[in-house]
């Protein structure tokens, strides 16, 4: 029986030999520059196709990776038979390819002699614009690609666009399927001057346009014979030669606690990654948002305890003295702080189907904590060919615009030219938890600073004792026509004859004075809705019991009624009746009007409604009559000790 070579003694040398050329092989690397980029184009630019040739042309395949490929390239191949299909190499698992899946995000790392890459690569299509600008955020040069035959596309732009507002200074357009058009000098010319034109309204100084085949490999690594007219260097020549101003060490300190590290009572160190500049022993630092200093005593990391720390660095800090730090806190240095606000102006590019509303209730997530924002104002949205600034009230997929956030509560940040990690955030939709959208800091606003909430001495407690009375509100949602206001004024009767005192916030009262200015788009409805909320609040803390009957279509603002009261004081009914009832009730005679064409989005018809999940009452409204849903509201009361 053979044995395995690995356990066989006299194979020791070879081995010993083979490691020896490793190490030396990952010396070599480590003394490489590293250029991080980004690929962006559309889906038939020939993308992969590209990055595919750059992997194969540094010749990073091994061998069964060659023989899966002209495996693959038969099954799926687009390139005819006995051709390697290059884009496969790129294009994910051949299970993946199977089921049509793409994956969001691909860092791949390739190495030649003279550098090594880590190229994230990532789906060209219109709406994944989301994937690139992840791939973005760490790139230092962005490689776009255009068709030789189509130019530059508004996509391009898009991503030239953003690309610039995540400090990318490098671009690079690869006209790509140059054989397509004979080499012609003049078409090339002439798309590389048309996205010059376009990348030097953009501020962009370090533009270069290479003409290329990734399929026959002219100009990628290879200087093309087939274009003797083009002098410059070929795509990997230029990525080898970039030079990127990397020296962070001179911005302001930053440093994002991800974790306190607490092993016993005697250490106490905070733990994360350096986010900014450099920090040194005896340093005085500032722990954010609350403001407390102390000096730097100790730098603890994996290999010892240095005296110094720079950006992109993971290490451990001690301070000398106990200040209370917790996990989301920044530390800064003392005497270069970041801002401290509520309020900030920002790029945002909206990621999601679903349209940005102003007023709506986002989760923001920065580099250190996470918290509730709403966008308050739409600024301008900028359109991407020609970079205007155009009105809007909300912001559809692939939007980029300036916008006004306010926050929950004052974060630490600094504007994104000064600091990435520390000046971008993401808003996640708060009933999906996906993230709809990503954002740049430009600066902070003080407008609403200085404002403090002033106790008073009668409050909401003091309040609703004098009237004898638990107060709450008594929300009821659905459908126009289906008996909201009915079953209201219903219980209200009842709650006055029981000499409790009431108030009732229709929506179409409330829209005849304080929502007059308001109709019923999307970012209307959401409007409404804050509003009729925090006026509901108010009224809570008068100590009254309201009743508020709106449509209240999303969930997402019912949800922000919710919050802003306390545990127990929001009472959800969901005055449930089908359409169809609804409309053969029609009241007003507004569903007639809508089939007619005349109300373009009435709920229910060309405007949605979200039913609650899980609200306090269901009420059977197409089948109770009212005065029996009345009264199952004033049972719940009853059974919650509330009356
Ligand atoms: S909400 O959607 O913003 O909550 P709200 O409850 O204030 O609506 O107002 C709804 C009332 O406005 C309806 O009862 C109906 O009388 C009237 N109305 C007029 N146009 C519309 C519309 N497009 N959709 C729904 N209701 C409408």
């Amino acid at each position: 029986m053979s044995q395995t070579p690995e356990h066989t003694p006299e194979h020791a040398p070879e081995h010993v030999q083979a490691i020896a050329e490793v190490e030396a092989y990952l010396r070599a690397q480590e003394d490489k520059t590293l250029l991080r980029f980004i690929t962006c184009g559309s889906v038939d630019d020939g993308k992969s196709t590209l990055l595919g040739r750059l992997l194969y042309d540094c010749q990073l395949l091994f061998e069964d990776q060659l023989a899966n490929l002209a495996n693959d390239s038969a099954r799926f191949g687009t390139t005819g038979s006995g051709n390697l299909d290059l884009a496969l190499l790129v294009d994910g698992l051949a299970a993946e390819r199977e089921q049509g899946i793409t994956i969001d995000v691909a860092y791949r790392f390739f190495t030649t002699d003279r550098r090594k890459f880590i190229v994230a690569d990532t789906p060209g299509h219109e709406q994944y614009t989301r994937n690139m600008a992840t791939g973005a955020s760490t790139a230092e040069a962005a490689v776009l690609l255009a068709d030789a035959r189509k130019g530059v596309l508004t996509q391009t732009r898009r991503h030239s666009y953003i690309v610039s507002l995540l400090g990318i200074r490098h671009l690079v357009l690869a006209v790509n399927k140059m054989d397509l058009v004979d080499w012609d000098q003049a078409s090339f010319e002439r798309i590389a001057a048309d996205y010059r034109a376009f990348a030097g309204q953009l501020g962009i100084q370090h533009v270069s346009c290479i003409p290329v085949s990734a399929i026959t490999g002219d100009n990628v690594s290879r200087p093309s014979e087939a274009m003797p007219w083009y002098q410059g260097p070929t795509l990997l020549g230029y990525l080898e030669a970039l030079e990127v101003e990397r020296d962070e060490s001179h911005r302001p300190f930053r440093f994002p606690v991800q974790w306190v590290n607490r092993p016993n009572l005697d250490f106490r160190g905070f733990s994360g990654t350096i986010a900014g500049g450099e920090v040194r022993l005896g340093e005085t630092l500032v722990a954010l948002p609350a403001g407390k200093t102390s000096r730097l005593a100790r730098i603890v990391t994996a290999d010892g305890e240095p005296d110094t720390a720079s950006a992109g660095e993971a290490v451990t800090l001690v301070l000398e003295d106990e200040i209370d730090i917790s996990r989301g806190d920044l530390i800064a240095a003392a005497d270069a702080r970041p801002e401290v606000a509520d309020q900030f102006a920002a790029h945002l590019v909206w990621m999601d189907e679903q349209p940005l509303l102003p007023g709506r209730s986002y989760l923001l997530r920065t580099a250190t904590a996470t918290v509730n924002a709403q966008v308050t104002e739409i600024k301008h949205r900028v359109n991407v060919n020609t970079l205007e600034h155009i009105a809007a009230k909300h912001l559809d997929l692939n939007d980029v615009a300036v916008c006004n956030i306010a926050l929950d509560r004052a974060l630490p940040f600094d504007a994104y030219r000064d600091n990435r990690a520390t000046g971008s955030f993401i808003l996640i939709d708060r009933l999906t938890n996906a993230t709809v959208g990503c954002g740049m800091i430009d600066f902070a606003l003080r407008r609403a600073s200085n404002i403090h909430q002033h106790p008073m001495k009668v409050d909401k407690a003091a309040r609703a004792a004098a009237n004898g009375q638990q107060p709450c509100v008594l929300w009821f949602t659905g459908l126009s026509g289906a008996g909201k206001s009915t079953v209201a004024d219903l219980v209200e009767q009842r709650l006055h004859a029981l000499g409790r005192r009431t108030m009732a916030l229709d929506g179409d009262n409330v829209r005849h004075g304080l929502n007059r200015d308001l109709g019923f788009t999307d970012e209307d409805r959401v409007e409404n809705i804050r509003r009729v909320a925090e006026v509901a609040r108010l009224m809570v803390e008068a100590g009254l019991i309201v009743c508020v009957s709106f449509i209240s279509p999303f969930r997402s603002e019912r949800r922000l009624a919710r919050e802003l009261l306390d545990e127990g004081e929001f009472l959800e009914i969901f005055v449930d009746a089908p359409l169809e009832v609804c409309e053969a009730r029609d009241p007003k005679g507004l569903y007639k009007k809508a089939r007619a064409g005349q109300i373009p989005n009435f709920t229910g018809i060309g405007s949605p409604y979200e039913p609650p999940e899980a609200p306090e009452l269901r009420l059977d409204a197409g089948r109770e009559p009212p005065e029996a849903l009345a009264e199952r509201v004033i049972a719940l009361l009853t059974e919650r000790g509330m009356i």
